[in-house]
This record gives C-alpha cells, structure tokens and sequence, in this order.
C-alpha cells in the first residue's frame, strides 16, 4: 500500500476553498413515530475531516445516508456545494462518494471486475491499477470478492469511494475489520485526501482514529450531539487526574482543597485513593499547579503521596461519560 493519495479534487482544480463543502443545519429525522436524529447541525470545510462519534444507535449513519440523499431530512436542511444532496442531483452526485457501513459487495465478481463496475459510472475515473496499488490489493485483481477477507473487502470498499475522485467523501466505520497495519495504512490515505482539499465525514468506534484524524468532532447520544468542537477544546473542557494512594494517617476530610480542582475519594483494590480533577485556569499547567500543590501539601506534613499519577483527558474519558449520561437518562 504507497502512502500518498495523490486525490480527487486538487487534481482537478474544481474545489471551492472559500465556503463550507457540506452545511447541516439542525437536521432532524424520524422512522415512523421514533426520532433517530434530533436536531443536528455541523459542517465540513475542504481539507477538512469531521468526526461523528457516538453510541450504537446514536444515529451517525442516519445522519450521514440524509448527507448522502438517499433521505430527505424530516425537518432542518442539508447542502453540499449549496445544493440539496436529497436524490443525488447532479453537481452533487459527481463530486461526492462513500464507504457505507454496510458493503455492498457482489461476490460472484472479482476485484477487477468490481472496480470496473465503478468505472463504467464515472466521467474521470481513478486508474485501477494505482486504485488497488492505494489500498494494498494489488496482488488481488483476479480473486473473487467473496474470497476476500473482512478487512480486505473493507479496503476495496475504500479503492471504490475513491473511483470518482470525490471533493467530499462519507467514510460510515471505514476501518472496521481490518488489522492494525492496515488501519494506520487507511489513515495515511485519509490524510492524503484531506491534503488534497477532500471534505471528509468519518463515523468510527475507534477513538484513537479519531484523534489522529479529525479537525472538529461531535459526540452523538440518542440522536443528539452531546459534545462537540476540536479535540483540544473537547479535553480542555474535561480536565487532567491527579491521583495517588491516600496515605494511611490521613482522612479524606484532610485532604487539602484546591481552587481549581474537585477531589473525589474511591476504593479500588481495597484501597482508598484520591483523585484531584483539574478543571480551571490554563490548559497547559493545570496539572503542574495541581501536583505542585499537593507536593507542599505533603512535604508540610512529611508524608510521601505514593502511586501518584498524572492523567490527561482522552477523548474515551469524553465518550464514556456521554455513554454514562445515557444510563441517567434511561432511569429518569
Ligand atoms: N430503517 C430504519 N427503520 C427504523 N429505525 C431505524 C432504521 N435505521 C435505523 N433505525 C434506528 O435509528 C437509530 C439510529 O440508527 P443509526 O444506524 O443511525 O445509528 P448509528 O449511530 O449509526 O449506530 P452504530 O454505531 O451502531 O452504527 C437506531 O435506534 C436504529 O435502530
Ligand atoms: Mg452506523
């Protein structure tokens, strides 16, 4: 697998790089009487990559297949290019495409014949040859899908999407499947593609891909958008972990309180630890000033903090907590 994607659009010099590619503005929608998407708005500039993130059944494809057309929103609006993508009119239909969650794959086909497929339907198609040669098949061309891999059959689900040379490309769980080389192999041909002006919506269970590859992300829960911003921004509004093994002498009501941070005390593996959440201040010391206070605070008392720990937020932290909210919600 080469790890440039020389893409799409900047090939063609026909990306727009002075608005959004993609504007979704409080986008609802329903099946039957239940609403899967409530209220959702976001959009997605070229070279830009937006990540939704979410529970099972948040409604991330929901969102993406009305982004895609094949359903007009309840309520609320969607515009690619300043069109309505609902029917894949054309000015859309040409210059987007997606990796759907669910593969669409013949498997009586091989993969040459698949891509052929793809190619017959596309004015300025992608060479086949640089296509599997992009995502890691080219020693595939003559097998059967059917005889391909989960993992493989997901990488020539990617080869397709990018057929057409999409400005904006639908990635619902592109890497779902696949081993970890191949996983960091499609992250650098996602980077290419944004590198080259691509506007891209990723849906992913793997938070680290996300970290590694989106601008802007959203948490979604229950067809709402709990959490939203950069990933700098999402974390910052989290808070750094300070935590150490409570020394025997000392009580929880001992425990020095701190201007910036919450102090939560827990029992784990039978013993009592506290935990100081930094909150306030500045980003980039809060858990210096944190640590350094809680150092004096010991050395006054000559004890030793033991097991002492430093965590930042990571998003996991983020989406677990959205998860748990939905617990709060399900017992209200
Ligand atoms: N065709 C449909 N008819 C009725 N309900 C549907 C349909 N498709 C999805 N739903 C429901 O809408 C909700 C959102 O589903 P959606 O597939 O958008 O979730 P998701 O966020 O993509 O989840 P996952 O992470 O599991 O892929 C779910 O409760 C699902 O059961
Ligand atoms: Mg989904």
């Amino acid at each position: 697998m080469t790890t440039t994607a020389n893409t799409a659009a900047a090939d063609q010099g026909r990306q727009d790089t002075t608005g959004p590619a993609v504007v979704v503005r409080d986008l609802r929608q329903h099946y039957g009487d239940f609403e899967a998407v409530k209220g959702v708005s976001f959009e997605i500039r070229p070279g830009e990559l937006f990540a939704l993130l979410g529970t099972n059944g948040a409604g991330k494809t929901t969102t993406i297949e009305t982004m895609e057309g094949f359903r007009r929103p309840s309520s609320g609006s969607v515009r690619v290019f300043g069109l309505d993508p609902h029917g894949q009119p054309s000015g859309v239909r040409e210059r987007t495409n997606a990796v759907l969650q669910g593969s669409g794959l013949l498997d009586d086909l091989s993969v040459d014949e698949t891509i052929g497929l793809a190619h017959d339907l596309a004015a300025n198609p992608r060479d086949t040859a640089e296509l599997l040669d992009l995502v890691g098949l080219s020693d595939k061309g003559g097998v059967a899908v059917r005889q391909l891999s989960g993992g493989q059959k997901r990488r020539l689900d990617l080869a397709l999407a990018l057929v057409t040379r999409p400005e904006v490309l639908y990635l619902d769980e592109p890497t779902t499947g696949m081993d970890p080389e191949a996983r960091h192999e499609t992250w650098q041909i996602i980077s290419g593609l944004k590198k080259h002006g691509v506007a891209i919506l990723l849906t992913t269970h793997y938070l680290e891909e996300a970290e590694r590859l989106a601008d802007r992300l959203a948490i979604m829960h229950r067809g709402e958008v709990r959490v939203e911003g950069t990933l700098a921004s999402v974390l910052a509004g989290w808070g750094d972990r300070v935590s150490f093994l409570l020394p025997e002498d000392v009580r929880t009501g001992d425990l020095p309180e701190l201007p910036e941070a919450e102090i939560a005390v827990e029992t784990r593996d039978q013993a009592l630890w506290a935990t100081y959440t930094a909150m306030g201040g500045d980003v980039a010391d809060r858990a210096h000033r944190t640590v350094a206070a809680l150092i004096a605070w010991a050395a006054e008392r000559g004890i030793t903090l033991q097991h002492l720990q430093v965590r930042g937020a990571s998003l996991e932290d983020v989406f677990l907590r959205v998860a748990d909210g939905a617990a709060d919600l399900l017992t209200d």
